[in-house]
């Protein structure tokens, strides 16, 4: 098995070409693997359909794939735990036995679903005025990030590093590898009061016009 991210990566937001999608197909099918896509951010970032271009790929050109479709992020529903899970099987007999399977897992695990997200995100789904308005509202959430991840180079440009922050610009979704060195965290938290995982995974969400000019004169003073 493979686990894959259908967008936005996670931690750091590099995400794949359709180039390298048809690759990632093409070693899948050489080396007989079972895709799992971990679909957590579709929408986030290039759009609804755009997000979804490996997963249906996959879905399409193999007898078996996993799809785990969440809505916490583009429903805005974290603590819901909604989602759902999308299994493509070669032929009805093979999916009866995913299905049972399945079953059992969910049963030992959870038993039954908490059934209030599904109910809101089928509410929306069913109105074509709540569609479109959720639809609006994601391209502006994510129009927002890709706007603060070019803003955030911009604002480097100053101190003569936005080409080594250029990838930020690149990357989709809510988090970046910045390169940013576990010491130089340090430095951003203790002298700056700016927190990130000293993995230098930041969360693009969190920037802001607002932090931003304060954010990159930080940045300026670890690199010196
Ligand atoms: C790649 C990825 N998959 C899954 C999840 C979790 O999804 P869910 O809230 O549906 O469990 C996250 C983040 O929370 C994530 O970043």
């Amino acid at each position: 098995m493979v686990v894959l991210h259908a967008c936005c990566h996670n931690p750091t937001g590099f995400d794949l070409s359709h180039a390298q999608w048809q690759e990632v197909l093409e070693i899948v099918r050489e080396r007989k693997l079972l895709p799992l896509i971990d679909f957590a951010y579709q929408g986030f970032g290039e759009g609804l359909d755009e997000d979804a271009y490996g997963v249906r790929l996959l879905a399409e050109n193999l007898d078996e794939a996993i799809i785990t479709s969440s809505c916490s992020k583009n429903f805005g529903i974290y603590c819901e735990r909604t989602g759902c899970l999308i299994m493509v099987a070669k032929d009805s007999e093979q999916m009866d036995n995913i299905r049972s399977q399945a079953a059992i897992v969910a049963r030992e695990n959870y038993s039954n679903p908490p059934a209030h997200g599904g109910a809101i995100v089928s509410e929306i789904l069913h109105d074509p005025e709540l569609t479109a308005l959720w639809r609006e509202e994601l391209t502006e959430m994510r129009d927002r990030i890709n706007t603060l991840r070019r803003d955030f180079v911009e604002a480097l440009k100053p101190y003569g590093l936005d080409e080594k922050y250029a990838c930020v610009a690149e990357q989709r979704g809510m988090f970046s590898y910045t390169g940013l060195t576990p010491e130089q965290v340090d430095r951003l938290r203790d002298e700056f009061g700016i927190y990130m995982v000293r993995s230098g995974r930041a969360n693009v969400a969190g920037f802001s016009q607002e932090n931003l000019p304060y954010l990159a004169k930080a940045i300026a003073a670890v690199n010196d």
